[in-house]
């Protein structure tokens, strides 16, 4: 399936768009329903192929989930399976997160190298290495592709993450809460979606302290109990239509979302001139005359999102003057800016992880292919500022994390089928 996309020709987008529940924190939710023999309910969850990958990862290893909407029910009472589906686990990094569930709830997991978006290799060093620590013993095959994962009981331990990972904070954090004595993350990551992790383990009867900071400390407990999980808005989904607002608002109503997660974010847009309105649970912009240079730098929460990058990079084609972009956190997440080159942008890669854009410039319209969700994402926006018509391909890797995009961009004004 393709996006096909008509440039707005110098229309703005106006009227309201509505944010769905966080995926990020959604399949994580998903992950820690295998911590109890408890259902556990997840309400508000945006029904996107992340989201039906996870059901079909958990079901094929014997729990129980059904849906009705964006209600899911997980019951992982009779999990028989030790081992994660190698196809499903392919298609999804977020797999790698239910090592630590099953590695705590039953002593034992084997799964494959993870895979999911091609934003550099991914690698996995830091949960293999938390494991061991946590007491577990890591066997891989000789190629490194396949890992077993066994500890009769995981006994607390003082974890210090070399690098920041959300992933490796939240795995590690689950397993913790099964483990024998206390467990302390150092250089923890403080993303809201671990504080509302962090907050469902602790209803369903889990000790942790820390979660939001950079030093979380769990205090193992001998079983987990049910509980709700209430998906919070997706902070991506706000920053993504935030900046598609900046870039061609007219009083752009963004509504759902939690402004206080994306403060970096609009700090960003406001110095290129948006002007951006903010409630409790929405946002509203428009576009500023002249966009204002500015050099872009990724950071961990609460810094920039690295996952906004690529859509940000869109406005910086046609802000005047010279800007700069550097991506601190991924190593392979600028492939997708030869293609807006293709469209007419004027950017001049520096090395893997910089790259200098002149501005501004016209777009023409293009034939694409989404490499992942949010370099995808940031087409369609390239898309609407070029002239004439772009084709989208694979638009299943946008459907990955943004629900039914064509019918919430249409309701704003935008010419965007799905063929
Ligand atoms: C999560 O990925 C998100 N995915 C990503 O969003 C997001 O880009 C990323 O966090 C950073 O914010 C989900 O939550 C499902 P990391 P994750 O571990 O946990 C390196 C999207 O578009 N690293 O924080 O996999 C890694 O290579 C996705 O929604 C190791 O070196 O990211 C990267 O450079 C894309 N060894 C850095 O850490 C490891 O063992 C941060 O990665 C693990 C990670």
């Amino acid at each position: 399936m393709n996006f096909v996309v008509k440039g707005l020709a110098g229309k703005r987008l106006h009227g309201t768009i509505p944010v769905f529940g966080s995926k990020n924190a959604c399949l994580k939710a998903f992950a820690a329903a295998i911590l109890t023999s408890d259902p556990v309910v997840i309400k508000n969850a945006p029904l996107i192929e992340d989201v039906f990958r996870m059901r079909e990862l958990l079901t094929s290893l014997g729990a129980e989930v059904v849906n009705n909407g964006r209600v899911f029910r997980v019951v992982a009472k009779n999990i028989k399976a030790r081992a994660l589906e190698d196809g499903i686990a392919k298609s999804l990094r977020a797999s790698i997160v239910l090592a630590g569930p099953m590695l705590a709830r039953f002593g034992e997991v084997e799964f494959s190298y993870p895979g999911g978006c091609v934003i550099g290799k991914r690698p996995i060093d830091l949960f293999l290495d938390g494991f061991k620590k946590l007491g577990a013993s890591v066997i891989s095959d000789k190629q490194g592709n396949r890992f077993k994962v066994k500890a009769k009981r995981l006994r607390g331990a003082n974890i210090c993450f070399r690098l920041m990972s959300v992933g490796g904070t939240e795995t590690l954090m689950m397993a913790a809460t099964l483990a024998l004595g206390r467990t302390i993350l150092h250089n923890a990551a403080q993303e809201p979606e671990i504080v509302a992790l962090a907050d469902f383990l602790n209803q369903c009867g889990a000790r942790i302290n820390g979660a939001g900071t950079n030093t979380i400390i769990i205090d193992g407990v001998k079983s987990l109990h049910g509980g709700i999980f209430e998906t919070p808005p997706d902070r991506l989904e706000a920053g993504s239509f935030a900046i598609m607002g900046a870039l061609l608002g007219d009083k752009l109503k963004i509504t759902n979302c939690d402004p206080a997660h994306i403060l970096s974010v609009i700090e960003y847009l406001e110095s290129m001139g948006a002007n951006i309105k903010k409630g409790e649970t929405w946002l509203e912009v428009t576009r500023a005359k002249k966009l204002q240079s500015v050099n872009l730098k990724t950071h961990e929460y609460p810094g920039f999102p690295t996952d906004l990058q690529a859509p940000f990079a869109v406005l910086l084609t046609q802000a005047s003057g010279t800007s700069m972009l550097f991506e601190t956190v991924f190593d392979g997440r600028l492939t997708y800016l030869s293609d807006l080159n293709r469209m007419g942008a004027d950017i001049v890669p520096c090395d893997a992880h910089r790259a200098v854009f002149h501005g501004p410039r016209s777009l023409r319209g293009r034939e694409v292919d989404a490499p992942d969700l949010r370099a995808g994402l940031a087409f369609i926006f390239a898309s609407l500022v070029a002239k004439g018509e772009s084709i989208i391909h694979n638009a299943y890797n946008i459907d990955r994390g943004y629900e039914k995009i064509e019918d919430r961009l249409s309701a704003i004004g935008v010419n965007i089928k799905r063929v």
